[in-house]
């Protein structure tokens, strides 16, 4: 890829930190937070963490191939942008920008049903790989809606999510009112929860 990204960035981290100083607090704490006490968040950063590459040198890497197939077709890492919902209020664009970066990149995308800029401009900002993520909701005729306009738009599969009824509260703004810093919570002690608990 020729974006000049790699000078700019050497480690996820910094990306990261480069995301954090171009969104405004709201945003950010969407993005990086979970809900009550964070703890799925740092089961699947100690998830993550338990894994590790082994390093193998001396071996030929001059035909080197990270590449997978999905559905037949073909993806450059095995990787996919996951569906997120209102990911306009981190870029204009919203899942127009996220199609264009995952044809550029050569992933898939997977459009969440809940953002901007809709499905039909999603699939035309870019010739891509698309996974249309339905929410089960509404009643049947919303959902044959959704489903005849995604294959009529090139999406070439579906997820359908069955979430909870309800949102689950979110401890960002306590906490960052009590002075922590929001996505350093998976670092430290959490203290007691606005709940009492
Ligand atoms: C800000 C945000 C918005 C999300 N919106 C959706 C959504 O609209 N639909 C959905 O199915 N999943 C949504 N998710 C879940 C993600 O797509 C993803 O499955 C989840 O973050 C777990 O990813 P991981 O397995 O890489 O940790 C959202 C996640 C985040 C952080």
């Amino acid at each position: 890829m020729t974006s000049g990204l790699e000078d700019r960035f050497q480690t996820l981290h910094e990306i990261v930190r480069a995301a954090r100083m171009n969104l405004a607090p709201g945003p950010w704490d969407y993005l990086v937070g979970g809900t009550e006490t964070e703890t799925t968040l740092r089961r699947n950063r100690l998830g993550i963490d338990s894994l590790a590459f082994r390093p193998r040198v001396l071996r030929d890497v001059s035909r080197i191939d990270t590449g997978t197939s999905l559905f037949k077709r073909r993806l450059r890492i095995p990787v996919m942008l996951a569906p997120i919902g209102s990911i306009e209020s981190f870029t204009p664009g919203g899942g127009a920008t996220a199609a264009k970066a995952s044809a550029a990149f050569g992933v898939p995308q997977m459009l969440s049903s809940a953002c901007n800029p809709g499905l039909e401009a999603t699939a035309a900002a870019a010739d891509n790989f698309r996974i249309f993520q339905l929410y089960v909701r509404g009643d049947e005729a919303w959902v044959d809606d959704h489903a005849e306009r995604a294959i009529a738009h090139g999406y070439a599969a579906f997820c359908m999510t069955v979430d909870t009824a309800h949102y689950g509260p979110t401890v960002l703004g306590p906490y960052r009112d009590a002075g922590y810093v929001v996505g350093d919570l998976l670092h430290v002690p959490l203290p007691r929860s606005p709940w009492g608990f």
